[in-house]
């Protein structure tokens, strides 16, 4: 099986958690594009989506999925989205597709997250994938320099804007045993938008595509 695949029948087995009648959440990505495409199989059993991007927003409004602004929604019951990383505690990496801030944003409304990878995204410790930063453009040199004294080595995402008009940082050689003191840490850096470390939003249920079928993780 493919690794494509993998994340295919993931994000198909995410369809089974979604209430009748209600808004659900979608992120960005390469595993969400094949929940989008299911989601569009069984629009009729959804009011519409919240999404977390541009990119989704055009798959989601091109398979006739009605897209909800944010603001108008006081809250909804399941937020799915891919990861680049997922350690056992269900803490991740996110926003190899520069999506993160807005990723979190709609994590955050959620009541349950739900997590579709691959097998080759769960790690035992995060930090392998390089953690991307979301910056306001001023602050680049500075965060990076921040960042340097956190033990990280950051890069400059070339020719990448977010949605929100600022620049990605990716920060290798990071090794993240305490996921949650370092999303904070770096979230307390001026400039800093958001990063991708999900620990104080993490999974609540993860759904890993393996060559031999779909598991789920609670
Ligand atoms: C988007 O910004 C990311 O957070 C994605 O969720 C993550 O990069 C996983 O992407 P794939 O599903 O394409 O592997």
């Amino acid at each position: 099986m493919t690794q494509d695949e993998m994340k295919r029948n993931a994000a198909r087995a995410a369809i089974a958690f979604i209430p009748e009648n209600s808004i659900v959440g979608v992120g960005t990505g390469s595993t969400v594009n094949h929940f989008i495409d299911a989601l569009a199989d069984n629009k009729h059993l959804i009011k519409g989506a919240v999404s977390s991007s541009e990119q989704s927003t055009a798959r989601l409004k091109a398979l006739g999925i009605p897209v909800l602004d944010l603001n108008h929604v006081t809250s909804f019951n399941v937020y799915v989205d891919g990861a680049d990383e997922i350690n056992p505690q269900r803490h991740m990496i996110k926003g190899g597709g520069a999506a993160l801030t807005r990723e979190k944003i709609v994590a955050a409304v959620a009541d349950t997250f739900i997590c579709i990878v691959d097998s080759t995204k769960q790690v035992p410790v995060l930090g392998q994938f390089p953690l991307p930063v979301e910056v306001i453009p001023m602050a680049a040199a500075y965060v990076s320099r921040e960042l340097v004294k956190l033990g990280g080595t950051p890069f400059l995402r070339e020719g990448v804007i977010t949605d929100n008009g600022n620049v990605i940082i990716d920060v290798k050689g990071l090794s993240i045993t305490d996921p949650l003191t370092l999303e904070q840490n770096i979230n307390n850096i001026v400039g800093v938008v958001t990063n991708g470390i999900f620990a104080h939003r993490s999974a609540d249920i993860v759904l890993v595509g393996t060559a031999s079928g779909t598991q789920t993780l609670r």
